[in-house]
């Protein structure tokens, strides 16, 4: 597991508190967040994306937990501890039949934590409407249909978690990811709107910001056909790229954010958002939020920049 972070040492201000949540690694022991336990450990997960990257980490910290873990993708893994479905999140039946597998087994799902999600690049200009409704479908779509699927039984069981997964590009727009970052604040939007509509229930949701962190995302990053070499915006699209790519890589791994999301299924009430970033990436949260659009974009540019 990685050391703890140098963000400990700013624990005391509690300076992040009106982000909904902290940086991971600042909260792994908080006890802020030991008092938000209701101690009833629920019992039925099911983690979309659970073929790779943060799912399975997710997937594999559940179970080891003690939760019977549903964990379902298109694709399999090899030898895990949990119960592996099909499920394409861009296919009502698909994910309807997994969830109703689930339930035909176990009778309830008490959390759904959803991981699936692709990353899509390219410049605004060259990205086709038909690419963005694709990814748009997976990303956006996809966690519309696992969350509607569950609400059903979690509204006739009386409670549930939900937890999507979606990123720091949810919050920050970020240059030659713009659909990315528009399906991820999307997720942003959504959870924070209905969750007034699923408290009467019991039903708790947030959406996990998360930074970089090192899976296989990188090299299965899709980029826009119309991209190409001679192309208006190649050269600082290709920087831009090469840059994502490295941070990735040098992110941190998926078990530190799995160990988090693992604490949120165990948490009595929700934030609408968990930022879950290294301390820089939780500051450029906060920059935006207090700092003029023009100091801030200029903060981001320096960054993040072509
Ligand atoms: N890694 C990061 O730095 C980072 C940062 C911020 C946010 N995130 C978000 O975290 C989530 C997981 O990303 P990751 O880094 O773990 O990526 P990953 O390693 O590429 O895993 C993506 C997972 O999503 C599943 N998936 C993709 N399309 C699907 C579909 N149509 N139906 C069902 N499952 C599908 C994949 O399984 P199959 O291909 O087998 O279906 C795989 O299990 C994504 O939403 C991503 O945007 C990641």
């Amino acid at each position: 597991m990685p050391s703890q972070s140098p963000i400990r040492s700013l624990r005391p201000a509690k300076w992040w508190r009106f982000l909904g949540s902290a940086p991971v690694s600042a909260l792994a022991s908080s006890a802020a967040d030991r008092s938000g336990r209701c101690g009833r450990r629920p019992s039925v997960v099911l983690v979309t994306g659970s073929s790779s990257g943060i799912g399975l980490a997710t997937a594999q910290r559940l179970a080891a937990s003690g939760h019977a873990v549903y964990g379902a993708s298109r694709s399999k893994s090899p030898a895990v501890s949990w119960t592996q479905l099909t499920m394409d999140v861009s296919d009502d039946i698909s994910v309807d039949a997994a969830i109703s597998e689930i339930l035909a087994r176990e009778g309830r799902i008490d959390a759904v934590v959803h991981c699936a999600g692709v990353s899509l690049a390219g410049p605004f200009e060259d990205t086709t409407t038909a690419e963005a409704k694709h990814h748009f479908d997976i990303n956006y779509f996809g966690a519309c249909r696992v969350v509607r699927a569950v609400l059903p039984a979690m509204r006739r069981q009386g409670g549930g978690r939900i937890i999507v997964v979606g990123s720091i590009g949810g919050l920050l727009g970020l240059p030659f990811v713009g659909q990315y970052c528009a399906a991820k604040f999307a997720l942003d939007g959504l959870i924070e709107s209905i969750r007034p509509e699923l408290r009467s229930f019991g039903i708790e949701a947030t959406v996990v910001h998360p930074g970089d962190f090192k899976t296989p995302i990188t090299d299965n990053r899709a980029i826009t056909g119309a991209t190409m070499p001679g192309t208006p915006y190649f050269s600082a699209f290709q920087r831009a790229v090469a840059f994502y790519g490295k941070v990735e890589r040098e992110g941190r791994h998926p078990d530190v954010l799995a160990r988090r999301i693992d604490r949120l299924v165990d948490q009595r009430r929700l934030p609408v958002r968990v930022v879950a970033g290294k301390p820089l990436e939780v500051l450029g949260v906060l920059a935006k939020r207090s700092l003029p659009s023009r100091v801030f974009e200029r903060i981001r540019d320096a960054a993040y920049g072509p």
